[in-house]
């Protein structure tokens, strides 16, 4: 596909726009990766909780899907040592991390020719990673939906983390929900947009309708930064929707798990 908009991290990864789909979760399945890529961006799968044989799905249906570019997403809060090397030995070419110190896997995945993204919250953690030898940051700002790595905003974190880490590329990901969002962040040095909750709302992802319909009503202040989603996930805190969930468990003082109202209720309070 030939280049749109010449930018390294676009050239690196060879995609023609500085777009770039956030690994989302389980929302971040194959059939919105591939339409991501085929458009021309990075469409990203997220495989930090999958069994092997759901990875050589996912994967086997990448390739009916898409031949562009795509990356896979891991979290490191779990080990991924296996996870890393499968997917490398499937062929993937590019990887990415979140939460925690990526130095013991960027020498495998360079072994094997992969670039390597990592997601930071602060200028101290994007060095780290620079000096383990990672090919691209991505520096993730407060504003970003689900699990949210630091505490400075995108407007500061952004050209802060630019000039500590260059040459090295750096992708903004953190409140991009359109063009005006990433047009702002390339003028802050970023060299794409990494957008997650946009492409929540994408008919790709299989989200809920209903979520669906509060992410669209949404607006500036409607999501709260917080740690009452944490179970199978502790001590990291993740920026959601401001429902009924979280007013119970404020109106209680912010209790800790085990101690919450509503918690283990099967039915979702939405
Ligand atoms: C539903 C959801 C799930 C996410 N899951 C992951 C994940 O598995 N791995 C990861 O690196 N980031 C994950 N993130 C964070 C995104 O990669 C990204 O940093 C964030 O969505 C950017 O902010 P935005 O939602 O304002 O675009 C998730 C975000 C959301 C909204």
């Amino acid at each position: 596909m030939a280049p749109v908009f010449d930018s390294q991290f676009c050239r690196l990864v060879g995609i023609p726009l500085p777009i770039v789909q956030a690994p989302i979760g389980g929302l971040a399945v194959p059939e919105l990766a591939a339409a991501v890529s085929n458009a021309g961006g990075l469409g990203m799968l997220s495989v930090t909780w999958d069994e092997s044989s759901e990875i050589d799905e996912k994967l086997a249906r990448m390739r009916v899907l898409t031949d562009r570019p795509f990356g896979v997403n891991l979290v490191l809060d779990w080990p991924q040592a296996e996870r890393l090397r499968q997917c490398l030995d499937a062929g993937v070419g590019i990887v990415s991390t979140f939460w925690g110190d990526p130095a013991p896997l960027v020498p495998i995945a360079h072994e094997a020719g992969a670039i390597f993204l990592h997601t930071a919250g602060d200028v101290a953690e994007a060095r780290r990673a620079v000096d383990a030898g990672v090919d691209v940051i991505v520096a993730q700002g407060w504003e970003a939906g689900g699990h949210v790595r630091g505490e400075v905003a995108t407007m500061a974190l952004v050209p802060a983390v630019v000039d500590a880490v260059a040459p090295v590329p750096v992708v903004a990901a953190g409140g991009i929900g359109d063009g005006r969002g990433l047009a702002a962040v390339l003028m802050l040095g970023a060299s794409a947009g990494w957008l997650g909750t946009r492409f929540v709302m994408a008919v790709e992802a299989p989200a809920l309708p209903h979520y669906r319909d509060r992410l669209a009503a949404a607006d500036a202040s409607s999501t709260v930064y917080s740690s009452v989603f944490d179970v199978g996930w502790p001590n990291a805190p993740h920026r959601t929707l401001r429902n009924s969930t979280v007013e119970m468990w404020e109106a209680a003082g912010s209790p800790p798990s085990g101690e919450r109202p509503g918690e283990g209720d099967r039915e979702p309070i939405l």
